[in-house]
């Protein structure tokens, strides 16, 4: 391919993929399949690589591998963020209309446009001739931070502005609201549950949390979502009224909320705050209100702002789903890897017909920030789906008897030391053999995607580990019908029953058993992913860090743990004891000793006989991998029909190229 032509693909395709993007994450409606999609970048990406004077920060294919930051830099806005004014009935709302009247000095009703309000966090995006050129956090409102990296990981965050329906203007702050869509938060949640990693309170710390990270690798994660509201300063453009600024929002490609609309009487202000309040528990998101703004640009305007509130829009808030009660208690809980959380003890409330009686109080820090003292009455919320929270101390009701809660310095279970992490903010009991420890280790171990104990819940853990019975999830293996029925009032048949499943466990799958052992930061998916690099737990022990951050998707903090965990004298005990009861297999051995192991392939052009993702899986199970692009380190390059640019680059490294039948001999093993 000649440069000018390479240009041109590398042009073309950037357009494609642009388009691609904007139906699926904007307008929810992709017409292309995933693999079509993944073809297409894999064609882009080769040819940037072959062809670097056409790189471009904004091409699909940056989204992620920025370097790292040592730290945000400020960014001071144009026009301040401002904050939103709260009305809590219709009452209020009418109220707020009749202020702005008083302000105008008339007497009428305007045209409002409605808005969910969303729970996340202020961003701005700067485009400039249509192009993403910086973002940057709401901050104080005047000064925020320079997430510019962190919001090109957000697929709904176009690189570009499409023209097609109206040109794009000289220069644009847009600014809208970074969100973790519900089940994106649960499943963030339940990952690191089972990592061992500290859990975030709600969707909005969750986004908030992952948007200022300094790596935007890890941004690019967590799946972050963005909708667009509002204008700072633009250039080269007019809208007359706001809902006609949304309107050119979506059609540049701007992601809008679907369920914004233009009301024009009191009534309709009135049901449509009553239709979203239904909507809420149903919405992707959460929503704690309606924001109406009014529609026409120049009243806007005239109307002005007021301490920081624009006059001419108000947050009308849903009825909070809380509820007051009193903390009789603070107790520091010892999770599986040590780590103390503080728990509020709740006297017992009914909240969207929940019972609540417990909360987690996250960390030190949190706790710190909302005062919360054992004997405070407390604001409990129960938002959605999401865990109860204790958001704030009702102050009027203290009396002084309040007593605030500190970590303790010795482990509440054990009486070990506890050493402090990060700043203060987690702490751990160091006695890896600390029974609160054990008990969340052994549930980790028997849970159903680990070793899959039936009926080894917490009744029987916390009874076993209390009656010094069981001291490591090795020593249930080593259990007796008779010291079972001793000790507890369990009738004949349930204890045969754990005993069978505790036997069945002694068979298990290499993955199943390295996720069981509850590793910091290794969860189901990089315990298959070991499987598949180690035919054994043995060949585990003996890897070293720098192997382990070799293997994709295993960054340098999982390895260390990993390294650590079986360099740990207490842990290859309880491996060798384990090793003793437990017959391992490994389904995915084949990929470990498969005759390509080590060895790696690029695939080009489409092939016949089979799937991209079958071939791929071919490879994998016979212990090769696939990589996207061509290189020296490369040893098979696999050209199907009308193979790209990567075969003329195979050639001129001299790499083997192979035809799809050849391919399919090489696997099978007959060259
Ligand atoms: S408009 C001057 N629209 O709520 C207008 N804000 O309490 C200010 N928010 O800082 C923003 N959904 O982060 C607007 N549809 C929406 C919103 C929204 C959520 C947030 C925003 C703002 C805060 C104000």
């Amino acid at each position: 391919m000649k440069p000018h032509e390479a240009e041109k693909r590398i042009r073309e395709l950037r357009t494609i993929l642009d388009h691609h993007n904007y139906l699926y994450y904007v307008l929810d409606s992709p017409e292309v399949s995933d693999d079509e999609y993944d073809r297409l970048f894999r064609e882009l990406k080769d040819l940037e690589a072959r062809y670097p004077q056409f790189a471009d920060p904004n091409s699909p294919t940056q989204r992620v591998g920025a370097k790292p930051l040592d730290k945000f830099s400020q960014v001071e806005h144009t026009v301040p963020m401002l904050s939103l004014d709260n009305v809590f009935s219709n009452d209020e709302f009418d109220q707020f209309v009749e202020r702005i009247n008083r302000f105008l000095g008339r007497q009428e009703f305007y045209d409002f446009v409605g808005e969910p309000k969303l729970d996340g966090l202020g961003v701005e995006l700067v485009y400039e001739k249509g192009v993403f050129l910086s973002g940057s956090t709401r901050g104080d409102g005047t000064t925020g931070e320079d997430v510019t990296q962190n919001l090109k990981t957000i697929k709904a965050v176009p690189l570009r502005l499409r023209a097609d329906v109206y040109p794009v203007p000289e220069k644009i702050e847009v600014r809208g609201e970074v969100i973790m869509n519900k089940k994106d938060f649960l499943s963030l949640n339940g990952r690191r549950e089972e990592t061992g990693e500290p859990l975030f309170s709600n969707p909005r710390n969750a986004a908030a949390g992952s948007l200022r990270q300094l790596d935007s690798r890890i941004t690019a994660q967590r799946n972050l979502d963005i909708i667009l509201y509002a204008a700072g300063t633009y250039r080269g453009i007019q809208f007359e009224t706001h809902i006609d600024m949304l309107e050119h929002f979506r059609a540049w490609g701007l992601k809008t909320n679907p369920h914004n609309k233009l009301l024009k009487t009191r009534d309709a202000v009135y049901r449509y705050f009553s239709h979203i309040e239904e909507m809420r528990d149903s919405l992707p998101y959460e929503c704690d209100g309606v924001v109406f703004k009014i529609n026409s640009l120049s009243l806007q305007r005239s109307l002005g702002e007021v301490s920081r509130n624009p006059r001419w829009a108000i947050a009308y808030k849903f009825k909070p789903r809380t509820a007051v009660t009193r903390v009789l208690d603070i107790i520091p809980q010892v999770g599986r890897t040590g780590i103390l959380t503080p728990v509020a003890l709740l006297e017992p409330v009914i909240i969207g017909g929940a019972r609540i009686q417990r909360s987690t109080l996250h960390n030190q820090s949190e706790l710190n920030k909302k005062d919360i003292r054992v004997g405070d009455t407390v604001v409990v919320e129960r938002a959605g789906d999401v865990i109860p929270e204790v958001v704030s101390v009702v102050r009027e009701k203290r009396t002084g008897k309040e007593v605030p809660f500190r970590m303790p310095s010795q482990c509440p279970v054990c009486g070990s030391k506890i050493e402090k992490l990060e700043d203060d903010i987690f702490y751990r009991c160091i006695n890896i053999s600390c029974p609160a420890q054990v008990k969340e280790r052994i549930r980790h171990f028997a849970h159903r995607g680990a070793m899959d104990i039936e009926g080894l819940g917490e009744k029987w853990i916390g009874t076993l580990v209390d009656e010094g019975i069981v001291r490591d999830v090795s020593s249930l293996y080593g259990l007796k019908k008779e010291d079972i029925i001793a000790l507890s009032r369990m009738g004949d048949v349930l204890v045969q029953k754990l005993l069978d499943a505790i036997r069945r466990s002694r068979s298990a799958q290499l993955d199943r058993f390295i996720f069981a052992l509850g590793i910091l930061h290794v969860g189901e998916h990089i315990a298959k992913t070991l499987s598949m690099k180690f035919k054994s737990i043995e060949d585990l022990e003996k890897v070293t860090k720098e192997e382990l951050q070799q293997i994709e998707g295993i960054g340098p903090e999982i390895a260390e743990s990993i390294y650590d965990f079986f360099h740990m004298e207490e842990n290859l005990i309880l491996l060798k004891k384990l090793r003793a009861h437990i017959d391992i297999t490994n389904p995915y051995e084949s990929a470990v000793t498969g005759h390509l192991k080590g060895k790696r392939f690029v695939f080009t052009g489409g092939l016949a006989g089979l799937s991209r993702d079958r071939a791929k899986q071919m490879v994998e199970q016979s212990g090769g991998s696939v990589t996207e692009s061509v290189g020296k380190k490369v040893d098979y390059v696999v050209a199907g029909d009308q193979p790209g640019s990567k075969l003329d680059k195979a050639r001129s490294l001299g790499l083997k190229v192979l035809s799809e039948d050849e391919f399919v001999k090489l696997v099978r093993g007959h060259e």
